[in-house]
């Protein structure tokens, strides 16, 4: 499996719903939430998610990368996400918020900023849908990838296999047709693309090559 998901933040801000349409083939569609406090940038917040879950028919993968998930993430799913990402450095109370998610019917995600690590984690992963491990650091788009992250995107991948979980592992920053295989080869299967797939003259024909390549 192979998800390609496109990142809004690469697109024209004053064009959403144009940009959500124009990658129509993708997965899911990745939203940015950051709020100048967990990460030095500002994006948008939940009356945008609302209006963009209208504007397509892509399921809204939601990053939320702010401070106290466990009061806005479960206001993200009201607004029509699909998944739910928060950041465990954030989180006051991880399990509670992830059990919070699925019981409002979405997915729960949980992510990692490249410093932290997966192990201490480890006995939350069947709580989880799908864990989001990063490969620059949070807050903008069309940073270089960090190679350094490969190792633990392996070791993440060998504790899904060990505990029998069918959660996703999701890598977001810096995936281009360049790094997309080795992210794949080394276990992520959903790849989050800002700049590959909205700097690219085709964006839907981005995401088919991103997709082709990440299961070949
Ligand atoms: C960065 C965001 C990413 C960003 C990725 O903090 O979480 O989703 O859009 O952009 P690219 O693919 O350009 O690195
Ligand atoms: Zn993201």
């Amino acid at each position: 499996m192979a998800l390609i998901n496109p990142s809004i933040l690469s697109a024209d801000f004053a064009r959403l719903a144009e940009e959500a349409k124009a990658v129509e083939g993708a997965d899911w569609l990745h939203v940015d939430v950051m709020d100048n406090h967990f990460v030095p940038n500002l994006t948008l917040g939940v009356p945008v998610v609302e209006s963009l879950s209208k504007a397509t028919d892509t399921p809204l993968d939601l990053h939320l990368m702010i401070e106290d998930p466990d009061r806005w993430a479960p206001r993200y799913v009201e607004a029509g996400a699909g998944s739910v990402t928060f950041h465990v450095e954030a989180a006051a109370a991880p399990v509670r918020l992830a059990r919070e998610i699925r019981a409002q019917g979405a997915r729960a995600s949980m992510a990692l900023k490249p410093a932290t690590p997966i192990e201490p984690y480890e006995d939350l992963l069947p709580e989880l849908d799908m864990l989001l491990i990063m490969t620059v650091e949070p807050g903008f788009g069309g940073q270089a990838f960090l190679d350094i992250m490969l190792p633990k995107i392996r070791r993440t991948r060998e504790l899904i296999s060990r505990h029998g979980l069918e959660l996703w592992l999701q890598v977001d920053g810096g995936v281009s047709a360049d790094t997309i295989e080795r992210c794949a080869e080394a276990g992520a299967d959903v790849f989050v693309a800002g700049s590959a797939v909205y700097g690219a003259d085709d964006p839907a024909k981005a995401v088919r090559d991103l997709r082709e390549k990440a299961a070949a």
